[in-house]
């Protein structure tokens, strides 16, 4: 597996040299320029904690949430407070764990990024199913929130039960959902899970639409290595065919496929923290995307807030980007939207993609994983379905490497990947 992603790394950087991650970092980070910035802050806590999720989280308390935002409050701070005018970003999501845990917080964390950051396309934050009630859509709605997501991941007993997570209770979210108007409701749900059919995922999709949803995200299972989920992911040929069948039911619904995983119903429902070229993140565990450096903040909370109450921003390690990596995490990021447009590319590098990528462009026309027209290359249902098994490699070969390092150290002192 991993020798897959390594040899197509050597292949699209045209370099033998890996992605070398070290334990250095600016604490001045020059983002005045970039076009398209959006934000994340990350809120690492959850109620209790799912087997399968690999994200960085610990159990909620009261107090170990208040304490965390004082600190995300700094770091804003540390990282806004060197320019005296203010930068026009896309959006901000709150993600986490479970972010709306700390709804009671999120005017005053909104208000400090306020101070630094012009926000012009709304801001969505992460929900479980039990934060769905009309205290909590009140607040968020008051605290300017305009797209909510939600971690459904399934109506049916039994896959949510193999998941080790209660039914969301449909009826009560499509009441309580029903009194609020928020551009964007978005369902996360797993698929590929052992056996699941086609109608018990198109069972899963069409309750998310009864219950108010305009949005669907569908990620499929992946069974990292560090999660303890004892779950077997669906073989490759069935995994396909679900997700092609999934994907022509949206089409015949009149949704459009917004990102490789999300299909949304209403032209302006978007949810994506993900699609965008670069960004500025904060919170433990929070990357951020720069012209020339991929950065991460620490995963360990306490150490995180050392760093902040010592003045400096909490970023565990860096990478420093050769042109040629730049442009590869370019075109996987914007691949997300199932979309690459030359005319973004050639702006963002100052060179044309055919130049520098030709020969990769021709290759995936002539395997029918993409067309191409008037400059604007978009992936085929088969393309689609590629970059989804592509990204699982990708997934495996790095991000579970990285966060099972970041997981067990704070600070390591390098990272070859
Ligand atoms: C931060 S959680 C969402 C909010 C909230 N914490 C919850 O679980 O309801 C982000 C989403 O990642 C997805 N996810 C988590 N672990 C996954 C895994 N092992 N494979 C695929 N998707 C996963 C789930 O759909 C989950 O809703
Ligand atoms: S899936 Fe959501 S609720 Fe469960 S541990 Fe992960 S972030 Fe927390």
């Amino acid at each position: 597996m991993n020798i897959l992603a390594n040899i197509t790394r050597m292949w699209l950087t045209r370099s033998i040299k890996p992605f070398v991650f070290k334990n250095e970092y600016d604490n001045f980070l020059e983002y005045m320029d970039h076009d398209k910035l959006g934000l994340y802050v990350h809120i690492p806590f959850c109620r209790s904690i799912c087997s399968f999720c690999p994200y960085c989280k610990e159990l909620y308390s009261e107090e170990k949430c208040e304490k965390y935002i004082y600190a995300l409050l700094k770091e804003i701070d540390i990282a806004g407070g060197r320019y005296k005018s203010k930068k026009t970003v896309t959006s901000l999501y709150f993600g986490g764990g479970t972010p709306a845990l700390a709804v009671k917080y999120l005017r005053v964390v909104i208000e400090k990024l306020n101070e630094y950051f012009e926000i012009t396309q709304g801001i969505g934050i992460e929900l479980h199913p039990d934060d769905v009630t009309d205290e909590t859509l009140t607040m968020l709605k008051n605290s300017g929130i305009t797209k909510i997501s939600i971690g459904i991941q399934s109506f049916s007993k039994k896959y949510i039960k193999l998941l080790g997570r209660k039914a969301p209770d449909a009826e009560k979210l499509q009441k309580t959902l029903s009194g609020y108007d928020f551009e964007t409701i978005s369902a996360d749900l797993i698929f590929a899970l052992p056996s699941q059919t086609y109608v018990d995922l198109k069972e899963d999709v069409e309750t998310a639409f009864k219950i108010g949803a305009n949005h669907i995200a569908i990620y499929p299972f992946i069974d990292f290595t560090f999660a303890n989920s004892g779950i077997k992911p669906m073989k490759k040929t069935e995994k396909r065919r679900l997700l092609d069948m999934i994907t022509v039911y949206f089409n015949n619904k009149g949704c459009k496929r917004e990102s490789i995983w999300t299909f949304s119903y209403k032209p302006n429902s978007g949810y994506s923290s993900m699609t965008r070229e670069n960004f500025l993140g904060f919170g433990c565990s929070a990357t951020t995307l720069l012209d020339s450096q991929f950065k991460i903040n620490t995963f360990n909370v306490n150490e995180y807030k050392k760093r902040i109450e010592a003045g400096k921003l909490p970023t565990s390690l860096t990478l420093r980007f050769t042109r040629r990596q730049r442009m590869i995490y370019y075109l996987f990021w914007t691949a997300y939207s199932t979309k690459v447009k030359s005319k973004d590319f050639e702006d963002f590098f100052g060179t044309p993609l055919k130049k520098e990528f030709g020969f990769e462009l021709w290759l995936m026309k002539k395997c029918g994983f993409i067309t191409e027209r008037n400059g604007i290359y978009e992936m085929t249902l088969k393309g689609a379905f590629y970059y989804h098994h592509y990204e699982n490699y990708y997934t495996l070969a790095y991000i579970d490497k990285m966060w099972g390092i970041m997981r067990k150290c704070s600070f390591p002192d390098k990272m070859i990947l």
